[in-house]
């Protein structure tokens, strides 16, 4: 199976109706229960939500606000250095709050003007298909939960911080939703397994890991590095390819590491014509063609 699977804790739910999220042990809230109960119940949120309406509100402890704005403030000072400026643009277009955790609804209502892209909660895991496909309506799933207070700047798991800062500063720019959209009508014209893996990694090594020439210096723009503390600080020294639709939908990675491979776009345009393009005009055939030919 795809290895995005082990990527999210699981989620059970109960006979009582309450629901349960197995962190490992290695997690850092493993053993503090307040966290953990906090954990089952904003999971319980998203277990129960329908569509269209309001999202729940989750609550954060004082704690966990206070990693919101230190996690905030250290990567704005980064992404200065290091975003691309369709991305800063994006942001300051967006402007989500310093100093506390915004709810999911609230974001969304900031997006509404910009792009129209709306939050759904999610628990955990969304099965591929359906996390991809709801792009296609300007819907993105999201995680509600945040990282534990006692390592600020490390998350084994894509918390609201990746989501929002990461996710929802890209989906403020017209140009990135139209990319999510595409890879989302790609996700639902696809039928086989093997086609939507592709799509899907598609995705992951430019939506969530892509770099981009920007004049003379690389520059970031995946939600992934631009949201991570430590990877943001670090990409620029990877494995760096052209970007090549093959390659990208076939190429083996470990989402537990830095991602050391990547993808640079020579421009934003660049990204359109190969990925965009790729996304609006891919079938199982095309597909299964390209694979064989890795
Ligand atoms: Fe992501």
């Amino acid at each position: 199976m795809f290895e995005e699977a082990q990527y999210f804790a699981p989620v059970a739910a109960n006979e009582d109706g309450s629901v349960t999220v197995e962190l490992a042990k290695s997690h850092p809230g493993f053993a503090d229960p307040v966290y953990r109960a906090r954990r089952n119940a904003i999971a319980g949120l998203a277990v129960g939500y329908t569509r269209g309406e309001p999202i729940p509100h989750a609550e954060y402890s004082d704690e966990e606000h206070e990693v919101w704005s230190l996690v905030t403030r250290e990567l704005a000072a980064k992404h200065r250095k290091y975003a691309i400026s369709e991305f800063l643009d994006a942001a300051e277009a967006l402007g989500l709050p310093k100093d506390r955790i915004p709810q999911l609804e609230e974001v969304s209502e900031l997006l509404k003007p910009l792009t129209g892209f709306r939050y759904i909660p999610a628990a955990g895991l969304v099965p591929l298909r359906e996390f991809y496909s709801v792009l296609a309506d300007s819907f993105f799933h999201s995680t509600q939960y945040i990282r534990h207070h006692s390592v600020p700047f490390y998350t084994p798991e894509p918390d609201v911080i990746h989501e929002v800062i990461g996710h929802g500063n890209t989906l403020a720019s017209e140009r990135f939703a139209a990319l999510y959209r595409l890879a989302g009508q790609a996700a639902r014209r696809v039928e086989t397994a093997e086609a939507l893996e592709f799509v899907s990694k598609v995705f992951w090594f430019t939506l969530e890991f892509g770099v981009m020439r920007e004049g003379r210096e690389l520059k970031a723009y995946g939600a992934g590095i631009l949201s991570s503390y430590g990877e943001i600080e670090e990409f620029r020294g990877m494995d760096i390819r052209p970007l090549d639709v093959t390659a990208m939908g076939t190429t083996v990675y470990d989402i537990t590491k830095y991602q050391d491979v990547l993808f640079e776009a020579a421009s934003f345009d660049h990204l359109e014509d190969v990925v965009g393009q790729f996304w609006a005009s891919c079938d199982d055939e095309m597909i299964a063609k390209l694979r064989t030919t890795a």
